[in-house]
């Protein structure tokens, strides 16, 4: 396969801290491989839209500590359809882009799968996403800063419901999956973690409650991912008052707060990891790969194996949470 010339790199789905630091690194690995690098803007929607800049070292410089992403980031309908991804196809050859760098969820490599065979250019996926609901890695960028947003807000939260004797349900993002619920409830002590991929009981979580309350325990700190079965923690708190009791009970929803802030030293690092490993990955010749990290060894997944498998969330510390507040 000739050699690759330039690389496109774009940013997908919901923005996660520690993208920034796997742009710099892509950027300047490829730099130093003597790869030049066109960012594309606002994702898929970028490259349809024919929204490429050059990227050099200065460009990446002073971001690694940065939320966000410098190449924002959107989702797009047209790439969809066959007939942009034709579009997307026509504007990388035109900026004489011979492969593409992504970094997004899941929804993003099921694009790049399907574009990569459509239009036999070699891919490789970056995985970025607070969810962590890849499969293929043990951790995806932006997973262990929002873990540290969260615990930092529960821990405020905790004060409160301690002076007020209350019961707190915490709304957590995660779209269909637990892992942020699950991890951040473990790491602050939370009294319940209500997850999607467990039906939720509310009349046990009630006399759980009664429960803790019997034991004079008067405050407790629900963590609920927001796709839980049971619905939100607004519909939670609303059932849950159906059961009677003399509990005060109060709801915060986090939100896109877990989306931001200064990455933290390990999704730093993991970024940083990847972002080389993606671009030593095509020069490999991989392609329709997501470069990720098992065992704190950087592995290469195909996409359609990180695509097609699930994750599964660890009964093992579900059943830690109950053990440590019963
Ligand atoms: O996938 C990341 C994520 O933050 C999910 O946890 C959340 O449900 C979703 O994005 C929110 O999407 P948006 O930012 O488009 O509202």
């Amino acid at each position: 396969m000739a050699k690759i010339q330039k690389i496109a790199i774009l940013t997908s789905g919901g923005d996660s801290p520690g993208m920034n630091a796997a742009i710099r690194a892509v950027v300047r690995k490829a730099l130093f491989e003597n790869i030049k690098v066109m960012g594309v803007l606002r994702g898929y929607e970028g490259l349809i839209k024919d929204e490429f800049i050059s990227l050099n070292s200065k460009s990446v410089g002073n971001i690694i500590q940065r939320g966000g992403t410098i190449l924002k980031t959107a989702r797009s309908e047209r790439f969809l359809t066959p007939e942009g991804r034709v579009i997307a196809y026509e504007n990388l050859s035109k900026n004489k882009c011979d492969a593409l760098v992504v970094i997004g969820g899941d929804g993003t490599f099921k694009g790049a799968r399907i574009f990569s065979e459509e239009h036999n250019i070699p891919i490789v996926g970056i995985p970025g996403t607070i969810d962590n609901d890849l499969y293929g890695t043990d951790m995806t960028i932006g997973f262990d800063t929002a873990l540290n947003t969260v615990i930092d807000a529960v821990d405020k939260i905790r004060d409160t419901a301690a002076s007020h004797e209350r019961i707190f349900f915490v709304e957590v993002m995660g779209r269909d999956a637990g892992f942020i619920a699950l991890r951040s409830g473990i790491a602050c002590g939370a009294e319940a973690v209500l997850v999607p991929e467990v039906q939720t009981n509310l009349k046990d979580l009630h006399n759980h409650l009664t429960n803790c309350m019997s034991k004079k325990k008067t405050s407790s700190i629900i963590l609920v991912a927001e796709g839980d079965d049971a619905g939100g923690a607004f519909s939670i708190k609303k059932e849950m008052e159906k059961y009677g009791g003399e509990f005060d009970m109060k709801v915060t929803v986090l939100g896109h707060i877990q989306r931001g802030g200064p990455p933290s030293a390990y999704d730093r690092y993991i970024a940083t990891k990847l972002g080389v490993a993606a671009v030593v990955s095509l020069l490999d010749d991989q392609r329709s790969i997501m470069v990720g990290m098992l065992h704190r060894k950087v592995v290469n997944v195909p996409f359609n194996q990180t695509i097609k498998h699930h994750k599964h969330i660890d009964q093992e510390l579900l059943d830690m949470v109950d053990i440590l507040n019963t």
